[in-house]
């Protein structure tokens, strides 16, 4: 069942988390984005809005077409001029043509059906200016395949549940050449991929990590498995994690770019 984000009961799920020093040096690396008009598509929460924002964007233009997810990003972004609001969907945002410099996807592409994701690349190919930067940032099957280990936490979940594997397969992108062959096929130049190791967490203890994965039901593949079911993985982390503290949990991520 896919997560619903409309749904009240997921509102805030992509508020409070902090932008990672990781994140700010790589978009550094790939793009100026001072004075650049920037929109965020599948902004959630508009966490990383705001971070193009305190990187001196001109303008950033969060879309999302969940309004829960709009109104977390209108609170977290408010009183900010050069932050604007707007529902849209990725395969069709509503915005002008040429009207964008750079165009960010974060964690959106696996939402969006193998099918469409053209449809999602030609969007952003239409909205980019010429020489505009796409940046697509997503895990790929390979990225969450990675075993479980303190790193990489959530690499347990399919240590003990690898039938849900299956329904990372069906939304995953398999492999990095599954989406530059998208992103070329609707005109992209120049695509490359990098890696990103982005921190998520640090719980001070186990009682801190357990509590956060129980509360990720509902907006993860976790909301896959029953109470029980999360009991038990919660065990098996802390059997595997022993009395460790101050606990780093990381995403293994994969960054695409492509210039109009
Ligand atoms: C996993 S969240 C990522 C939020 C944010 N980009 C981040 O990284 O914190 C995915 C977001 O994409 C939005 N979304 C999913 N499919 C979409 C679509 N077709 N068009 C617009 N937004 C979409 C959801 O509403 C949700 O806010």
């Amino acid at each position: 069942m896919p997560i619903n984000f409309n749904a009240p009961e997921n509102r805030h799920t992509y508020l409070g988390r902090e932008v990672q020093q990781e994140w700010f040096d790589l978009m550094q690396k790939l793009v100026d984005p001072h004075d650049k008009e920037i929109a965020d598509i599948g902004c959630g929460g508009g966490i990383y809005s705001l971070a193009w924002q305190k990187m001196g964007a001109k303008k950033v233009t969060c879309v999302d077409f969940s309004q829960q997810m709009l109104a977390d990003a209108a609170e977290n972004t408010q009183s900010l001029p050069n932050i604007i609001i707007k529902q849209g969907n990725a395969l069709c945002t509503g915005l002008p043509d040429s009207c964008q410099d750079i165009v960010f996807e974060r964690a959106l592409i696996h939402h969006i059906s193998q099918e469409n994701r053209n449809s999602c690349f030609a969007e952003a190919h239409r909205l980019l200016r010429s020489g505009g930067v796409y940046i697509l940032q997503d895990r790929t099957l390979q990225d969450i395949q990675r075993p479980g280990s303190p790193e990489h936490i959530r690499g347990y979940i399919f240590d003990i549940y690898p039938h849900l594997q299956y329904f990372e397969n069906q939304r995953r992108p398999d492999d990095n050449i599954e989406v530059i062959d998208g992103l070329q096929s609707v005109g992209f130049k120049q695509v490359k991929v990098f890696s990103l190791l982005e921190k998520r967490t640090t719980y001070k203890n186990f009682l801190q990590l357990a509590a956060d994965f129980q509360a990720r039901k509902g907006r993860s593949i976790l909301h896959e498995l029953s109470d029980e079911e999360i009991a038990h993985l919660i065990r098996h982390i802390e059997k595997s994690l022993g009395a460790e503290t101050d606990i780093v949990e990381k995403d293994f991520w994969t960054i695409w770019t492509g210039i109009k």
